[in-house]
């Protein structure tokens, strides 16, 4: 396997965690390179489950190196708080690496993502509430602060201060909020600085030397395609970019050190927090996903919205991300329904679009337009292709067809075993 990306080629919770844990086995490093603990991936390892937020999904594979790459967000509490956890389950995490460029986040940048959410009333936008969206903020302003400046005593004190100084006028007059005392974030901070440093490295030289090395490295995207800053259903997005090009930018190496992209979807679409969604199922159908999927979230514990796979998003994906293959994850959840649909098109003003719109007003408006399969039967132990119902297989080779990529990979269960590999990498 050269240097892959395993994008989410949907909105989120497409089963990357699983794919990235099957994949490390045959990988020798493992990168985030997005997002932060707004993630929230499952892995499950025989009878163990294991829920992964910062940290990469290879860690459960003590040989490997797992890193945290530069363009991730890091909140020093919540990474502390997953070692522990991994660590009292005997996860080592010795082979962990975090990037020196990666922004931290601090106290106010939670408060401040929770208290705009409540402050935008019906029209907020349902995130985790994790401080993400102010922490790019004040990357993208110049003002954040990055794991470098934090390993210096000296110049976190003075950033700190600086920062707060700002955020608490800002809490104060926006919301109301009294705000933080500097002393009590720089002590809380600074603790932590401690505990953070065996793990710091500058990442982009540890990938970038493995690639060379010829070891075979995975990128492991957060969130999906339409969740991307550029590329989603914006302003329903997440603020940073989990499409396969931000692994240049968020791991700190060159596309030519890329060699595939494997989109991740289910064989139904869902979606946490607001936003249009197309092939929404509002029915007992849509119940039914939810309950058999066991849609809800992670990190929050909603319930993910369900509805029937639509071709014209995983499309997009594939044309985003130059995806060079498919992995289809949860066959056996819409496995037992009579009937089950692909959205080909969608229809609007009289008109059927096949490229998804960048207007969600528009997107609003699109009535998807289906194609009906027969359904298929329980597929959870079968592990080889041929054996695959034809219902499913034709279900499948739709899908390539309308998506225009193959698919390499297929997933009947969230167990390593229940992994259909067609493709090797
Ligand atoms: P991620 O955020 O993309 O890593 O996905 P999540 O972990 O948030 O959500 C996917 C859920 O589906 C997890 O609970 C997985 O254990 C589970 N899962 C992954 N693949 C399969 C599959 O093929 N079948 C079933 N039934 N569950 C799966
Ligand atoms: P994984 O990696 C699904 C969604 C939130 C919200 C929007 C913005 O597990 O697939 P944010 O807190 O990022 O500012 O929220 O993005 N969101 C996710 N939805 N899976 C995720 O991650 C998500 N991370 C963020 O629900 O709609
Ligand atoms: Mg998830």
């Amino acid at each position: 396997m050269p240097s892959m990306v395993i994008v989410g080629a949907q909105w989120g919770d497409e089963g990357k965690g699983k794919l990235t844990d099957y994949l490390t086995n045959k990988a020798d490093v493992v990168v985030r390179y997005q997002g932060g603990n707004n993630a929230g991936h499952t892995v499950e390892v025989d009878d163990q489950q294991y829920k992964l937020q910062l940290i990469p999904s290879g860690i459960l594979h003590a040989d490997k190196l797992n890193i945290i790459g530069n363009g991730v967000v890091i909140d020093p509490e919540a990474f502390l708080g997953e070692i522990k956890k991994l660590h009292d389950r005997d996860i080592p995490t010795s082979n962990l690496k975090i990037s020196d460029r990666a922004h931290i986040i601090l106290p106010y940048h939670k408060k401040i993502d929770e208290l705009s959410e409540i402050r935008r009333g019906s029209n907020d936008i349902g995130t985790t509430k994790k401080g993400i969206g102010p922490a790019y903020m004040d990357k993208t302003e110049r003002i954040g602060i990055r794991v470098c400046d934090l390993m210096k005593k000296d110049v976190f004190a003075e950033r700190l201060k600086q920062n707060i100084e700002i955020k608490n006028q800002y809490l104060k007059e926006i919301f109301g909020f009294e705000g933080y005392s500097y002393d009590e974030v720089l002590e809380k901070y600074l603790q932590y600085a401690e505990q953070l440093r065996p793990y710091v490295a500058d990442t982009s030289v540890l990938v970038y030397n493995s690639i060379k090395a010829n070891k075979r490295v995975l990128f492991e995207g957060a969130q999906g395609t339409l969740l991307d800053l550029d590329y989603g259903t914006y302003p329903y997005v997440t603020s940073s970019h989990p499409v396969a090009g931000g692994v240049c930018v968020g791991a700190g190496i060159g596309p030519s050190m890329i060699q595939k992209a494997v989109g991740v979807v289910k064989a139904y679409t869902t979606r946490v927090g607001k936003g249009p969604f197309p092939t929404e199922l509002h029915d007992s159908t849509g119940e039914l996903i939810r309950q058999k999927g066991f849609e809800f979230g992670t990190v929050t514990g909603r319930a993910r919205r369900c509805g029937w796979f639509d071709a014209v998003i995983v499309r997009y994906a594939a044309r985003i991300s130059g995806l060079t293959g498919l992995a289809i994850t949860k066959l056996d959840t819409i496995a037992g329904f009579d009937k089950v649909k692909i959205c080909v098109g969608y229809k609007i003003n009289n008109e059927i679009i096949r490229d998804f719109p960048a207007s969600i007003e528009d997107l609003a408006e699109c009535e998807p337009i289906y194609e009906e399969f027969n359904g298929w039967e329980d597929v959870s132990n079968i592990t080889e292709y041929k054996k695959l119902p034809t219902n499913l297989i034709r279900y499948l080779e739709r899908i390539e067809e309308l998506c225009e990529t193959r698919i390499s990979i297929l997933s009947v269960g969230p167990k390593r075993d229940q992994t259909i590999v067609i493709e090797e990498f």
